[in-house]
């Protein structure tokens, strides 16, 4: 049996609520997505040309942290080696990696090295779990390689992530998603055997015990898996297609995209705004989850100007009004249209998204609430029961034009 992380990992995985998604690699260059090398056939090497292109002189760990700061975030959680096999890291389990590129630096160590000065943020890895790239696991018949040889890679590349970087406070793995997914086209990253969960998490548990472990695997989590992930959804909710109706009782993580694309895509400008960031992020923490919000940097190493302007203006507002979200738990008042919940033991935060009328009228919250204040600014707020419905009204000088936080004790 697998054990899941510590108490005190999944405690402050829950407490943090919000975090940073970086995609970054190869892909970067084409800025088509990080899918490019399957969506458009690209033989592996004619992709491998672009690992001598890559030179993102403008990379700044440091300033990458600020910024997830700045906005609030406790965590940041980049892609070590995504589906096109390239490792991100000074793997020495692969010469296909970023310290054999001009660039040379590891930009992992330097997050870390970033994070631990910081303080206020904590590093995470993704990892794919399928690689389009590595003999062991896409040209077993050509290279006389086998699955087992994949494994010894994979998991190696577990045990140095867990081992070169300082605490983790997250493994976020991806790429072995249900069967019926892979089809004529895609055969080729059909998964070659088991991946040995056991044992590899086993590593994760040994090495960093307080690791909340993600498998993104669009199914019930298995033992060992400590957090139940959603993609681009909210928890409960299907519109992406990937993800299960079942909201499991466990920590949950949403992750989304800040436009429409995780690594850079040069033609997305579908950018979210601000408020429908903290509204993505406020509804999350008010079904328990966490919101992992991505960046897809350029291949210079920089993140896009108007997604470091919505992050930093997402830290403004939680300047004010953090305390209704990290350390919360899902909310208990009844959801409308207007507003969600969450909670910290007897006190409420009520998050007023949208004014349909001038009082909000709150169902199922708890008798013993006596008080309102506007979380902002302590503004007492002059409260009404009406049967078992407490009515609030919030003069619309009060009201945040992104989320007003009411107090109730
Ligand atoms: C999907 C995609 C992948 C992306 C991930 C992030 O599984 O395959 O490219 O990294 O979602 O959630």
């Amino acid at each position: 049996m697998v054990a899941q992380a510590s108490k005190e990992g999944l405690t402050w995985f829950q407490d943090a609520r919000f975090g940073m998604f970086v995609h970054w690699g190869l892909y970067s260059l084409l800025g088509r997505g990080e899918w490019a090398m399957h969506w458009e056939q690209i033989p592996v090497d004619e992709y491998e040309q672009l690992a001598s292109q890559f030179n993102p002189e403008k990379f700044n760990a440091q300033e990458w942290v600020r910024l997830a700061a700045d906005a609030g975030q406790k965590y940041l959680i980049i892609t070590s080696r995504h589906h096109d096999g390239f490792s991100m890291f000074d793997t020495q389990l692969s010469e296909y990696k970023i310290t054999n590129t001009a660039f040379g630096r590891d930009p992992l160590a330097e997050l870390a090295d970033a994070c631990a000065q910081n303080g206020q943020v904590k590093l995470g890895f993704y990892i794919s779990l399928l690689d389009w790239h590595h003999p062991a696991y896409r040209f077993r018949k050509e290279s006389g390689l086998e699955w087992d040889d994949y494994i010894s890679f994979l998991h190696g590349q577990v045990r140095e992530l867990c081992t070169n970087y300082g605490e983790v406070c997250s493994f976020w793995f991806d790429g072995d998603w249900p069967r019926q997914a892979f089809t004529e086209e895609n055969a080729y990253f059909e998964p070659g055997g088991s991946f040995e969960y056991e044992q590899l998490y086993g590593i994760i548990r040994d090495l960093q015990p307080n690791a909340v472990i993600q498998n993104n695997r669009h199914a019930e989590p298995l033992p060992g898996e400590d957090v139940q992930g959603f993609e681009q959804d909210l928890p409960g909710e299907n519109t992406a297609g990937f993800n299960i109706d079942e909201v499991y009782e466990m920590p949950i993580e949403v992750c989304m995209t800040i436009n429409d694309h995780w690594g850079i895509h040069f033609e997305d400008h579908n950018h979210k705004s601000t408020r429908q960031l903290v509204h993505n992020l406020v509804r999350s923490a008010s079904l328990g989850g966490n919101y992992l919000l991505n960046m897809g940097p350029d291949a210079q190493g920089e993140i896009l100007p108007i997604h470091a302007r919505r992050l930093r203006e997402m830290g403004t507002w939680l300047k004010l009004n953090g305390e209704s979200l990290y350390g919360t738990r899902a909310g208990v008042i009844v959801p409308t249209q207007e507003m969600v919940s969450t909670r910290k033991r007897e006190v409420h935060y009520c998050h007023i998204l949208e004014y349909i009328s001038d009082c909000v009228r709150l169902k199922g919250v708890p008798e013993k609430v006596t008080k309102a204040r506007l979380l902002r600014d302590g503004t007492a707020l002059p409260i009404q029961w009406k049967e078992k419905v407490l009515e609030v009204c919030i003069p619309a000088e009060l009201r945040d034009p992104i989320n007003t936080v009411l107090v109730l004790e």
